[in-house]
């Protein structure tokens, strides 16, 4: 395991930087050696062809996440873009754009009690099947600030010990909806359900398409390591979060007017950063339903 007080910790994740064939129909840009690219060459207001398709989905699964800048999409022209990936989720607590309840809308300003999604997460992962990916596509912007950071859940897996994973494999936890949604978004006029997601999951995940493992609990949503005492599963929760925010993980993306930023929540962990009160920042997010994870 890694000593976080060193600063020679980067040639052990050499291996987790991979390079593939080259692209055809688009560019990429790698913003780090383990996570995250921007993608030139393309704009998806167009149709896209089937080679184009295909090069999006081949660089989400190669980057973890993938950032589109100067994108002018119409409301319809996002959720198709969705579509593309499968069928659309619909959040089970957020506020929607009028007349598109898969378009959730992810806005802070001045009045604003809090933003979206402040703290390490998984797009609801308390759902019994979660979403798969999340196309965040961001109108306005503060002037400075407001930027998103995303985690390598593979890097975080690979990271640990060999006697770590090997205790993790096989345990599930409980990923709950409960204390992250309950009056949340009052302050936008939205009524709280009698009730909200709860799920279990595999700790270890096993990605469908890159086949790779991933860690797959957030501070979010995870609640509890079943099969284990009460405090042992606190504890372990509390090593793999703090392990899992480690910044030899992750990529941090500058926003700027009209960018996308289309990350798998099956393998990657995002914080947006509010920091930039009080000034606006908003946008619109479509969410694409995944698999029961294994
Ligand atoms: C979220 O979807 O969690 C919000 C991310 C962001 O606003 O950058």
């Amino acid at each position: 395991m890694m000593d976080p007080m060193r600063g020679n910790n980067g040639p052990r994740y050499r291996h987790l930087a991979e390079d593939g064939a080259p692209y055809d129909t688009i560019t990429i840009d790698k913003l780090t050696p383990i996570i995250g690219a921007e993608i030139g060459g393309v704009d998806l207001s167009n149709p896209l062809g089937n080679r184009t398709l295909d090069e999006i989905h081949r660089a989400l699964a190669e980057n973890s996440v993938i950032f589109f800048r100067d994108q002018h999409l119409t409301e319809e022209q996002h959720l198709d873009f969705g579509r593309k990936f499968g069928e659309l989720h619909i959040h089970p607590a957020a506020p929607a754009a009028a007349g598109h309840p898969e378009l959730m809308i992810i806005r802070a300003d001045k009045d604003s009690p809090r933003a979206n999604g402040e703290g390490w997460h998984s797009d609801v992962s308390c759902d019994v099947i979660p979403p798969m990916g999340s196309i965040l596509y961001i109108r306005q912007c503060p002037p400075r600030g407001g930027d998103t950071l995303f985690a390598s859940m593979y890097a975080a897996y690979e990271a640990l010990s060999d006697r770590l994973k090997a205790y993790l494999e096989g345990l599930t936890a409980i990923h709950d909806g409960e204390e992250n949604y309950r009056g949340t978004y009052a302050y936008a006029g939205v009524q709280d359900k009698a009730t909200y997601p709860r799920a279990e999951h595999p700790v270890i995940r096993t990605h469908p398409v890159t086949g790779k493992k991933a860690l797959y609990v957030n501070r979010g949503f995870t609640r509890r390591i079943l099969g284990v005492p009460r405090d042992e599963s606190s504890a372990v929760l509390a090593y793999l979060w703090n392990h899992a925010e480690n910044p030899l993980f992750q990529c941090r993306f500058r926003w700027q007017e009209n960018s996308i930023a289309f990350w798998d929540n099956r393998c990657v962990q995002h914080r947006a950063m509010w920091d930039y009160w009080p000034h606006t920042r908003s946008g619109h997010r479509v969410t694409v339903l995944g698999d029961r994870p294994v």
